[in-house]
């Protein structure tokens, strides 16, 4: 019973064969004429199945339209052609609506609504839960996730996703609800898009590259974070990160790279922190290699993640605490290639203070708080 939510409104599956390219000629599959009831007690998740199943046999591309209501449905996973890896999965419980294998889908428009604690036992068991995609080609847009728990949407395993116009509201205290996480993967691409939740705005994990973020607002949480990295010593770096254009609004952080303070290959390189506005966060800019919440079970050694190549240019506004900027590196591995331009950050109408250890880099433009450069 703990796994069933509810679907509401207009949501459209878009099943491309050539990515982009067939909004105009596609057979439409409309849930109804497999059977899914609109009357929110009966469970569709076979008759999704259904019309998935359908949709997949077309040989041109396909529409799976779901009407304007709401449809009770259990996890349901929408399955690729290829058989392969049937273990790639995992434990079934651990998703909502999950792709997998799939090429080129999107799924544009409507809500989700995870309806508060539905995911308890899966929170409870540590797993990612709601949207999970481990796929190619994939565009999710215009889409509301409302209160689901933990991550809303896991980017894992995937290449060339596009996620445009999403809206995510996590009004509750649900921990590690962070808005999008993304790792191992590469070119993703997040743009106009609006994420109020209590943890992470967006998380980077280990393993992902070549990722845009353009256009998008964070209230309250935590900010956009890469890492935490040096979770373990064997793990893969994040790679060409570009964020530009954003607004932070009463988050705790802005822009952070953390990590633990223990040994690990991973790094940290070409990354581009851009045309950001800073409305009331308390630490705007971050980097913390001594990561280490709660302060309990720290690992207390250096951390190994190399940081290089980090660009921040042209951010502005207020720090709602007095140190905006806050660069505490490894000490066996200091960051290099900091680069700081036109960086503009008050506390109570005064500049605001800048930390610094274990940094090295350079600075131009006017750079408030002063540089320690
Ligand atoms: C559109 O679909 C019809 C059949 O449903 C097909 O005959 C036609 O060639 C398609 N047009 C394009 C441009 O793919
Ligand atoms: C898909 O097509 C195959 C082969 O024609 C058929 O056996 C199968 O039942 C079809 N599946 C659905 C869900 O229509
Ligand atoms: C970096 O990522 C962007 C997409 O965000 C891509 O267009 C560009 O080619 C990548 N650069 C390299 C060197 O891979």
């Amino acid at each position: 019973m703990a796994n069933y939510l509810v679907l509401s409104s207009s949501i459209v599956f878009f099943l491309f064969i050539a990515f982009f390219s067939c909004f105009s000629n596609t057979t439409d599959y409309n849930v109804l004429n497999f059977g899914a009831k609109l009357d929110e007690k009966s469970d569709s998740t076979q008759e999704f199945h259904k019309a998935w199943g359908s949709a997949c046999n077309s040989t041109q591309a396909a529409t799976i339209y779901v009407p304007r209501g709401r449809f009770l449905l259990k996890n349901v996973v929408f399955r690729g052609p290829s058989p392969s890896d049937y273990r790639a999965i995992g434990d079934s419980s651990g998703y909502w609506i999950l792709f997998v294998q799939v090429n080129s889908v999107g799924v544009i428009g409507g809500t989700l609504d995870a309806k508060g604690g539905a995911f308890c036992a899966c929170r409870t068991s540590g797993k990612n839960c709601p949207v999970r995609a481990r796929a190619n080609n994939i565009l999710i847009s215009g889409l509301t996730l409302i209160n689901s728990q933990l991550s809303h949407t896991v980017i894992n395993s995937c290449n060339n996703v596009m996620v445009c116009n999403v809206k995510i509201i996590a009004l509750d205290q649900s921990p590690n609800t962070d808005g999008i996480h993304v790792q191992l993967s590469i070119r993703v691409t997040i743009s106009g898009s609006s994420i109020r939740t209590e943890d992470d705005c967006i998380s980077i994990g280990s393993g992902t590259r070549n990722l845009w973020m353009k256009g998008i607002q964070c209230g309250l949480g935590h900010g956009i974070s890469i890492g935490s990295l040096a979770k373990e010593l064997n793990e893969d770096g994040v790679q060409n990160i570009t964020l530009t254009k954003l607004i932070f609004a009463g988050s705790d952080n802005g822009v952070r790279i953390k990590s633990w303070a223990r040994p690990s290959k991973a790094f940290v390189r070409d990354i581009s922190f851009q045309n950001i506005l800073m409305r009331n966060v308390q630490n705007p800019i971050i980097i913390d290699q001594n990561y280490c919440p709660n302060n309990q079970g720290c690992p207390s050694q250096s951390s190994g993640v190399k940081i290089s190549e980090v660009t921040y240019k042209n951010i502005h506004g207020t720090s709602a605490t007095q140190v905006a900027v806050t660069f505490d590196c490894s000490p066996s591995n200091p960051c290099k290639g900091i680069r700081l331009q036109d960086i503009k950050l008050s506390y109570l109408n005064k500049p605001a203070q800048a930390s610094c250890r274990h940094i090295g880099g350079t600075s131009i433009g006017v750079i408030v708080p002063q540089s320690c450069l």
